[in-house]
């Protein structure tokens, strides 16, 4: 029989009650055809584990190789991962496509809402932005981006990235001081997928 210290405090009991809302939480936003739990890279289930020791994760590699399906599993774990021994409260994630984040950003948004969108994604636990070349944004929201990402760095705020392309080839796409960053807080936390497109397996 377990002795009463095997058996968990009242604290643990209750911080497993949050973690367990939480994932269900982050769950339900998961998109359909990326709720499979995959086999993750050992890299990313380091990560998502809190093993590695970059606390930002770029995943990068060919179309269709698994990036966003990986990301969306690894910030699943790093949820569940949020409420160890250091638990600080339930985590505040953010994910976007990049086209979508880089229209919210733009001048035109009404009502300010563009600068309160800065100064929430400056803040929050974890940002996770989903193919971040597939758009090329304006010089004003290369701004924005510094912002955000500015904030992020000086703060060790951590950023999940897929990018079909390195850090070091993202200047075009986010200019040299944000990809200048990225590289920082990203390095030794990228990692390569490889293989076949599977979509191509899919439709065979
Ligand atoms: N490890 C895996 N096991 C099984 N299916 C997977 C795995 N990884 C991804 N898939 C599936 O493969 C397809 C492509 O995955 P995903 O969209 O993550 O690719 P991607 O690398 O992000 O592609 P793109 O560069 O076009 O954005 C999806 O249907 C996804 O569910
Ligand atoms: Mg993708």
């Amino acid at each position: 029989m377990p002795s009463s210290s095997d058996e968990p405090t009242a604290r643990q009991s209750w911080i497993a009650e949050r973690r367990d809302a939480a994932v269900a939480t982050f769950t339900a936003k998961i998109p359909g055809i990326y709720k499979a739990s995959i086999e993750l890279e050992p890299a990313v289930t380091a990560w998502a584990a809190g093993r590695s020791d970059c606390p930002s994760l770029f995943l990068t590699g060919p179309i269709g190789v698994g990036k966003t399906h990986s990301a969306w599993q690894a910030t699943r774990q790093w949820v569940h991962t949020q409420f160890g021994a250091d638990y600080r409260g339930t985590p505040v994630v953010e994910i976007y496509r990049s086209t979508a984040l880089f229209d919210a950003l733009r001048p035109d948004a009404h009502d300010n809402s563009g600068r309160a969108l800065v100064k929430h994604l400056q803040r929050v636990d974890l940002l996770f932005i989903d193919d971040l070349a597939a758009a090329r944004p304006s010089a004003w929201t290369q701004e924005r981006l510094f912002e955000i990402f500015d904030e992020r760095y000086i703060n060790r705020r951590p950023v999940i990235i897929t990018c079909d392309v390195l850090p070091s080839a993202l200047n075009e796409v986010v200019g040299e001081r944000v990809r200048s960053r990225l590289a920082e807080m990203c390095r030794g936390g990228v990692v390569l997928l490889q293989g076949a497109d599977r979509r191509r397996g899919a439709a065979a």
